[in-house]
């Protein structure tokens, strides 16, 4: 008799905990904008080098304190390797990969994306601090993947 009371009880304690994470998700969703950093188009692999905005990778100003940043991961580089932004700017990273699966990771922050072929990523960050950060590929794409990184300096 004992055991269907917790029973009961557990079940309710997994139920409400069910509810509080599926409210945590929309909460986070909808009243701060969360979401996976993928899939904001689509692209040809092999036409990335001459598709907007990737015929041109590197950094522009888009406004008064808003950059974008262009990157491409291919085996085993990113292009370009060096990307020197301005702290306190809004930047936009935007890359995809023209070969196999990459990854792009800048250490010390949030910024991580996976880089699929055919698929273009996005994600938004602010660097507070000037100094300098590792850009690793942290997907496994083969025998030079260890040494696929770059650096981003902050300025
Ligand atoms: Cu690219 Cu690992």
């Amino acid at each position: 008799m004992k055991i269907h009371t917790y029973e009961k009880a557990f079940l309710a304690v997994g139920g409400v905990l069910l509810v509080l994470c599926a409210i945590a998700l929309v909460y986070a969703t909808l009243g701060h904008g969360a979401h996976l950093p993928t899939d904001v188009g689509r692209i040809v692999p092999q036409d990335v080098y001459t598709t907007p905005p990737f015929d041109e990778p590197g950094v522009r100003q888009t406004g008064e304190n808003s950059y974008q940043v262009v990157v491409i991961g291919q085996a085993w580089s990113f292009v370009p390797s060096e990307i020197r932004v301005p702290a306190g700017a809004e930047i936009t990273f935007i890359s995809t990969s023209i070969d196999v699966l990459h990854g792009i990771h800048v250490e010390g922050t949030r910024l991580n994306m996976m880089l699929i072929p055919g698929q273009v990523s996005r994600m938004h960050h602010t660097f507070r601090e000037p100094g300098e950060h590792l850009m690793i590929c942290h997907e496994f794409c083969g025998i030079g993947h260890h040494v696929m990184y770059g650096r981003v300096i902050v300025e």
